[in-house]
């Protein structure tokens, strides 16, 4: 097993070996531009990962490690575009740097680069991975749907919010793992388990997103800090604030997230004020711990040498820790 770190490197290499601008170049330089950004490139460590845990040479999912990285930039280039976000990883985003066609075009040329990349396998593993990802995709899209129902839908309940992120979050982080898996060629039963940890862990990395979303700290954090208050979005600070507020400090929520306020400064600090006063973002914290532990109780039971494990729960821990 190489480290966390090596199999970012490996991927990155592999990246800038496979992502090249070229003609036209209107299409390819905002694709370039954001998958060369940065970000923390979880999903592909992920695949590269699980592969060499079922004892298999992780070269060997390089390209559906990259496949994955394309599919979560395409996806955040068109998230950018709903959400009406101006920045991610602390610069420009694509739709702002260039114009809304260019945003849409290159997301749906990055969509298609990814399926792609899975040409590279053969037989069983590609059919295998092909289903898994064309089922993934189509989730992510219905997830994303309810994220935007949910700005302007009245009576979301927290099953309903978990159900969502569920869907545009974590069944990719699953699929990360499931793909090495898949490539390994290991046991029907260890690819689904490998899955179920992923999807919590996913859970509780979107539960984090949203926490950051509002008090992650501004010189680190890469997007604008309130996006999600700024877009009226049902996250679960939102949601568990109703739930255990006073009676007119719900209805204070209510009313500030009834108005289209811009960035105004005042009411994003008015609606943080009431995360945390109602005690929601304390919950917010005990649920992510809450999932990253139903997370390892599944790894607990897979069939695998404690040692394999390890370095997947270090990732469960490092990412309840983050702050990006
Ligand atoms: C952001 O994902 C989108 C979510 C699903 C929350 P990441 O936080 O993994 O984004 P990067 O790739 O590291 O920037
Ligand atoms: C994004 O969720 C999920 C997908 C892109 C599928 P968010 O909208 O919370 O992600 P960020 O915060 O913009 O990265
Ligand atoms: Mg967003
Ligand atoms: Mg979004
Ligand atoms: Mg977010």
């Amino acid at each position: 097993m190489l480290a966390i770190s090596q199999y970012r490197e490996a991927i990155i290499d592999y990246l800038h070996e496979k992502i090249q601008v070229k003609e036209p170049a209107n299409l390819y330089e905002p694709m370039v531009y954001i998958l060369e950004q940065g970000g923390k490139r979880l999903r592909p460590v992920l695949v590269l990962m699980a592969t060499e845990i079922f004892d298999c040479d992780y070269r060997k999912s390089l390209d559906a490690a990259l496949a994955i990285e394309i599919f979560h930039n395409f996806s955040l280039v068109h998230d950018d575009i709903m959400d009406d976000a101006p920045l991610r990883r602390g610069r420009e985003t694509v739709h702002e740097k260039w114009d809304l066609n260019t945003g849409i075009l290159s997301g749906d040329a990055m969509l298609i680069n990814a399926y792609q990349l899975f040409e590279n396998y053969e037989g069983k593993i590609f059919k295998e991975l092909a289903q898994l990802f064309t089922k993934t995709a189509i989730q992510v899209c219905e997830g994303q749907q309810y994220d935007i129902d949910f700005e302007t839908r009245e009576n979301v309940s927290i099953e309903d919010y978990l159900l969502m992120i569920e869907y545009k979050t974590a069944v990719l982080v699953g699929a990360s793992l499931q793909m090495g898996a898949i490539v390994a060629e290991t046991s029907e039963d260890c690819k689904k388990e490998i899955y179920q940890y992923g999807r919590l862990l996913g859970i509780a990395f979107q539960l984090q997103d949203d926490y950051l979303d509002a008090f992650g700290d501004p010189e680190t954090f890469g997007k604008q800090l309130g996006g999600d208050i700024i877009e009226n979005k049902k996250t679960f600070l939102y949601l568990k604030t109703l739930e255990s507020a006073s009676k007119y400090e719900a209805m204070q929520l209510e009313h500030l997230y009834s108005i289209n306020a811009g960035d105004n400064l005042e009411k994003i600090e008015a609606v943080k004020a009431l995360f945390e006063s109602s005690g929601a973002a304390e919950l917010t914290r005990k649920e992510i711990q809450n999932y990253t532990e139903k997370a390892f109780k599944v790894l607990d039971k897979i069939d695998l040498p404690e040692v394999k494990k390890e370095p997947l729960r270090k990732f469960g821990e490092m990412l309840m820790d983050r702050q990006v």
